[in-house]
């Protein structure tokens, strides 16, 4: 039987029951439903409608119930349709009827589950910001580790100017670091407190809804009551968060699928972070990196399904907001699995040096810099452009080493042909945040003080989480 049942006057079809449960998904919220649950109860104590008994009786029920969720000993009831009735209907079980049927009091499921999913959304936003991390100390002890070695930056996908290994990696973090910012600014942004909002209107009741805010660890609480229990942005804009920082490890997956092929030769996966053929004897598949390039789909999906849900809704609450969970929960569980095995793929992958390098080597990655050589001899760009132009299509069609033709240059001679040697290129690119040895060793220092401010910043949101966990 459902809590509602006083104005319905049928038992529900089976099929609308199937149809419209969300305890399946929602009972991922069972945390947040106790802790809001508990700053509720506290605040009716503070405007008398509970005496303090009462209030210390639903609290120590409300424990009992927590206790029974952590062990796995709560049994969900046939007429539960969803976290919120499951919760309420075994306080009123445990606490007695006369005090279980006033923990509703000035509260509708509809402010109730706009706060539960606030809640969830902090934590585990700032879980996933974690988790990228947790990717971005990979990828820089990776890059620290690489020293000097450097491998073809391309544009087009075609061979452009010699990069630095570091630099190529830290290039997805700085991305990264973006994606930690972009959560960390949906938290503070959603950290509002939709509860004494009721139904729709607010209530008749003195609640406090500052008061309930303060106790969930909320900065505020909302400003408009039709807003508080209608609005779902803060589901969108994490998914939005989560499908670019998908498309970032999607990007990352492609270059790691090219670099392993045989034509590249870049890297090998470690064999605990590859899979076989089920017929091909010789395979070692990267679908690590494929997985994290395919699970972009289903991001940019949730998020768009999400949108067009929300697109067609007036105010205020409509059941269609139930729609909101399944991609949100699915969205954070499967970023996180993305997360946990790219940072493993990348703490453990070889990469080949000797291949990076002798794929960089190639003499015209360093066309520019003849050209920038003739520029600091007074030729003008654009004419010093289409010597050298010139030179690599001779040398091209001529079949001679543009080295040769450099060096029978009058005006580049032995001093030009030194720029084409082997890793000269690369150890050029000076300026700040460009590719070279001083730049990129600069950046890695920026980089890991950067990851030091995120963690702090990180630190302070998981403390700010600590009164919604805290039973009390
Ligand atoms: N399961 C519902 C949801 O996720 C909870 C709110 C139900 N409110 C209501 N008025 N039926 O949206």
């Amino acid at each position: 039987m459902t809590l509602w049942k006083g104005r319905i006057s049928t038992e529900m079809a089976e099929a609308v029951a199937t149809f419209t449960v969300s305890l399946p998904f929602d009972q991922a919220l069972a945390p947040d439903d106790l802790a809001g649950s508990r700053a509720h109860v506290k605040g009716l104590g503070k405007i008398g409608i509970l005496t303090d008994g009462e209030v210390a009786h639903l609290l120590d029920t409300l424990a009992l119930v927590e206790e029974e969720f952590a062990t796995g000993a709560f049994v969900f009831a046939p007429g539960d349709e969803d976290i919120h009735t499951a919760v309420e209907r075994r306080v009123t079980e445990l606490a007695g009827d006369a005090v279980g049927a006033k923990l509703h009091t000035g509260r509708s499921r509809n402010d109730q589950v706009a706060t539960d999913l606030r809640l969830w959304c902090r934590r585990s936003l700032v879980g996933v910001a974690s988790e990228i991390m947790a990717l971005q100390d990979a990828l820089a002890q990776r890059a620290r580790e690489a020293a000097d070695v450097y491998l073809p930056g391309y544009t087009h996908m075609q061979r452009a100017q010699p990069v630095l290994l570091a630099h190529h990696l830290l290039a997805h973090g700085w991305a990264l670091a973006r994606d930690v910012d972009r959560l960390l600014v949906t938290v503070d942004r959603l950290n509002i407190s939709p509860l004494g909002a009721g139904a729709l209107a607010g209530s008749s009741l003195p609640l406090d809804p500052d008061f309930v805010a303060a106790e969930l660890g909320f900065h505020g609480h909302f400003e408009n009551s039709l807003d508080a229990v209608a609005d779902r942005d803060f589901v969108a804009e994490a998914l939005f968060d989560i499908a670019l920082l998908g498309v970032h490890l999607s990007r990352m997956g492609e270059e790691l699928v090219l670099w392993s092929t045989e034509e590249f030769g870049f890297c090998t996966f470690d064999d605990a972070y590859a899979t076989g053929s089920s017929m091909l004897p010789q395979k070692k598949n990267p679908d690590v990196a494929e997985l994290a390039r395919g699970k972009a789909g289903r991001f940019i999906g949730h998020l768009t399904g999400l949108l067009v849900t929300l697109k067609g809704l007036p105010l205020s609450y409509n059941r269609d907001l139930q729609e909101d969970k399944e991609p949100l929960i699915d969205a954070v569980s499967q970023i996180t699995l993305a997360l946990r095995a790219l940072s493993g793929l990348f703490a453990t992958v070889e990469f080949h040096h000797d291949r990076m390098q002798a794929a960089a080597d190639g003499s015209a990655a360093a066309a520019v810099d003849l050209a920038e050589y003739l520029v600091e001899k007074g030729v003008p760009f654009r004419k010093a452009h289409s010597l050298v132009a010139g030179l690599v299509r001779d040398s091209i069609e001529r079949h001679v080493t543009l080295s040769e033709l450099v060096q029978a240059h009058p005006d580049l001679g032995d001093e030009g042909a030194k720029l084409l040697e082997p890793g000269v290129a690369v150890s050029r690119r000076t300026t700040p945040g460009g590719a070279g040895s001083a730049a990129v060793s600069e950046q890695l220092e920026r980089f890991s003080r950067r990851l030091g401010v995120d963690r702090t910043r990180l630190g302070v949101l998981a403390g700010e989480e600590q009164p919604n966990l805290a039973s009390s």
